[in-house]
């Protein structure tokens, strides 16, 4: 008898079922009427119609996709417009967006970075960012989470080698920032590229959510490299890499996830170019998202739960086990109320917890039903 070549699926299925680590696809209605918290559309922009209108105008205008890669079909005119705002707002010479963050975090690494570089990435970068490296196939260093000490005796260990500091500029899991000023202060010292992940910081930190590199001063830096998400505060899809015009014509020349793929759909760009504008206008969203998330946390803790204090829109709370932190996830749901759930192994600490999203759309009593619910549903002891 021949062997199935996919009993080892079984097998894996098994291990992870015991481990309490089996991950499940849930039904999403249109019209649900859960309180979400477990996205990361900070600014409540994804379903106002401002945005979803520029989406379907887009579409109507540009067609439903890109029909290919920008340097085989042509870059949009809705591209260019998006290129220009995105680093203007950000303080950026120039931009590219791609098809999601994900692509542009390997855009952006593996571009920046060379089978004889050096990479220093910190511990509890984004998976996006862990990949990058690996395709790179640079000498990648994981340096201790959020130690700007350690990243600079890193780089003092190798005078004189092409280097590249990567680092979220607040991390997903826990929402805690980087210390990004001694960081770039480290790079500088070494003549090492910053490259900053600020998937969570743009429409959140820096004044009017320009971002945590202008929070940092250090927005149109010669030496910073920024990467956004237009799927986070922006409500839209994509991703973006920005910097100077020379660091993003290199992008456009050798990055494989820009050329080798269709360039970001017209709908999302349209979409995520009308939130850029409607965060313009509303510079104040930034702020709010971030007292949301200071209110969370603390009447959280003051209820007795362990919860990260937050630097931006990411309040983590701390579970038990991976099988207490599902059941508390499904406890609020049944509840009303969608949280994230985060276990191993998408948390390299294998600290399993609960992570909500404090969007500036929020209301008072929205807010505190949340507490109310997440507190009455904890697991006991
Ligand atoms: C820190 C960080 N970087 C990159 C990404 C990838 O972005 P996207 O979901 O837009 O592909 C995410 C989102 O999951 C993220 O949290």
């Amino acid at each position: 008898m021949t062997q199935d070549p996919f009993d080892w699926i079984d097998d894996e299925s098994r291990r992870r079922a015991s481990a309490g680590l089996v991950r499940t696809l849930r039904p999403r209605d249109a019209d649900s009427e859960l309180l979400d918290l477990a996205g990361n559309d900070y600014l409540g922009l994804t379903r106002r119609p401002e945005i979803t209108d520029a989406a379907a105008e887009a579409a109507r205008r540009w067609g439903a996709g890109a029909t290919g890669s920008r340097l085989v079909t042509g870059s949009t005119a809705l591209h260019a417009e998006l290129e220009r705002e995105l680093a203007a707002f950000c303080g950026f010479e120039a931009a590219l967006v791609l098809s999601s963050g994900y692509a542009a975090n390997l855009a952006a690494v593996t571009a920046l970075s060379d089978r004889g570089s050096l990479i220093v990435s910190d511990a509890g970068n984004h998976a996006s960012i862990v990949d990058g490296c690996r395709l790179s196939r640079a000498e990648t260093a994981i340096s201790p989470h959020a130690d700007a000490e350690a990243v600079r005796k890193t780089l003092d260990a190798h005078p004189g080698r092409r280097a590249l500091v990567v680092t979220d500029s607040v991390f997903s899991v826990d929402g805690d920032a980087a210390p990004l000023p001694a960081l770039a202060q480290a790079c500088r010292d070494h003549g090492a590229a910053l490259l900053v992940d600020d998937a969570h910081g743009l429409g959140v930190l820096g004044e009017g959510g320009r971002g945590a590199t202008a929070a940092a001063g250090l927005a149109g830096d010669g030496g910073v490299v920024a990467m956004l998400t237009l799927s986070k505060s922006l409500g839209s899809q994509g991703g973006a890499v920005l910097g100077s015009a020379r660091v993003i014509d290199h992008l456009v020349n050798t990055a494989r996830t820009f050329i080798f793929d269709t360039g970001l759909a017209p709908a999302a760009a349209g979409a995520a170019l009308a939130a850029l504008r409607l965060l313009g206008r509303e510079p104040e969203l930034a702020g709010r998202a971030r007292a949301v998330a200071g209110t969370l946390h603390r009447r959280l803790t003051a209820q007795g739960l362990t919860a990260v204090r937050p630097d931006a829109a990411v309040v983590s709370v701390r579970a038990p086990s991976p099988e207490a932190a599902l059941q508390w996830a499904a406890d609020c749901r049944a509840a009303g109320l969608g949280v994230g759930c985060f276990r191993p192994p998408s948390v390299p600490d294998g600290i399993s917890r609960l992570r909500l999203t404090a969007r500036a759309d929020l209301t008072d009593e929205q807010i505190a039903w949340a507490v109310a619910t997440i507190v009455e549903t904890a697991p006991v002891g």
